[in-house]
């Protein structure tokens, strides 16, 4: 198993090269030795290297395509308008995992837009705005796979499960490790990816020129838990579990 960088991705870049794109290819940091699996994925015999894994599992895929972009954009003075993928046999999985793990904004926002268009019209008037949001009935599943053309980029991009699952976690309002409702949901038709210029949606994706998307934690949720529940502004959020989150929310509203 590898990730890259060896003879079969070297044929694809090269056929694409003749074509006139600009290609990459990554080794994901561990070994091009299709039979070196055993090489990397052990720190000590039993004790799996979970990082390597990680740049192996998605990590790095996502990263070679960030850099890529950026040095297309540095050396052309322009990003790239369109980006493809190719690969086989590990390349399938890779592709997945790339769809699975970064939706963007751009996504999040095409929800955002089809939730309106689908439920404006409820109360008679088409004005852009969703008067009853709770008879409104959009499946946010119902986009998966649908193409749409993404306004901030000009690029045609296909709407992913996990941009669906964003919304509809979003719509759904945090649930408890146990099943029990924490707090309300965002109204449907919210701008859930924030706004030009003020990106602070309870869904904040921030993406860089690069393509660079990143989720953001949401300033006043973090803050408040940090401050006033757990008395330590600096307290590290990131690996917060569904169980941790849950604690943290039943002791806020004890306190
Ligand atoms: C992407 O953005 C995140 C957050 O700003 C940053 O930590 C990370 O280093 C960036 N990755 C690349 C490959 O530029
Ligand atoms: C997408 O939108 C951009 C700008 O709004 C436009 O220039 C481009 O032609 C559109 N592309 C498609 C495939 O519709
Ligand atoms: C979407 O949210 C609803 C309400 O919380 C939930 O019942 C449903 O299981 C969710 N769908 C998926 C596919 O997660
Ligand atoms: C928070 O934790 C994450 C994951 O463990 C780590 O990558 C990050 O550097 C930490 N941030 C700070 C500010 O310490």
């Amino acid at each position: 198993m590898v990730a890259g960088r060896f003879t079969l991705s070297y044929l694809f870049m090269s056929g694409a090269i003749g074509q006139g794109y600009a290609t990459v290819s990554t080794d994901a940091g561990v070994s091009t030795d299709p039979s070196g699996y055993a090489e990397w994925v052990y720190l000590s015999p039993g004790n799996m290297n979970v990082y390597a894994m990680q740049n192996f599992g998605s990590v790095a895929i996502n990263d070679q395509a960030i850099i890529a972009k950026s040095v297309i954009e540095s050396f052309y003075g322009r990003p790239p308008k369109y980006s493809y993928w190719s690969g086989c046999s590990e390349g399938g999985r890779q592709a997945l995992m790339l769809a699975q793990r970064y939706p963007t904004a751009c996504e999040i926002n095409a929800i955002t837009e089809a939730v309106i268009a689908s439920c404006d019209e409820e109360d008679g008037i088409a004005d852009g705005l969703i008067v009853d949001p709770d008879a409104c009935e959009f499946d946010p599943f119902s986009m998966v796979g649908k193409t749409f053309n993404c306004s901030d980029t000009g690029v045609e991009i296909q709407i992913s499960h996990p941009a669906a699952m964003v919304a509809n976690v979003t719509w759904s309002g945090p649930i408890s490790a146990n099943g029990k409702q924490i707090w309300y949901g965002m109204e449907k038709g919210t701008l859930l990816a924030g706004s030009d210029g003020y990106a602070a949606g309870i869904a904040s994706i921030e993406c860089s020129s690069n393509g660079n998307c990143t989720g953001q934690t949401g300033n006043s949720g973090a803050g408040w838990l940090q401050s006033t529940v757990l008395k330590d502004p600096s307290f590290n959020l990131t690996d917060l579990t569904l169980e941790g989150y849950s604690w943290l929310m039943h002791l806020s509203e004890v306190e």
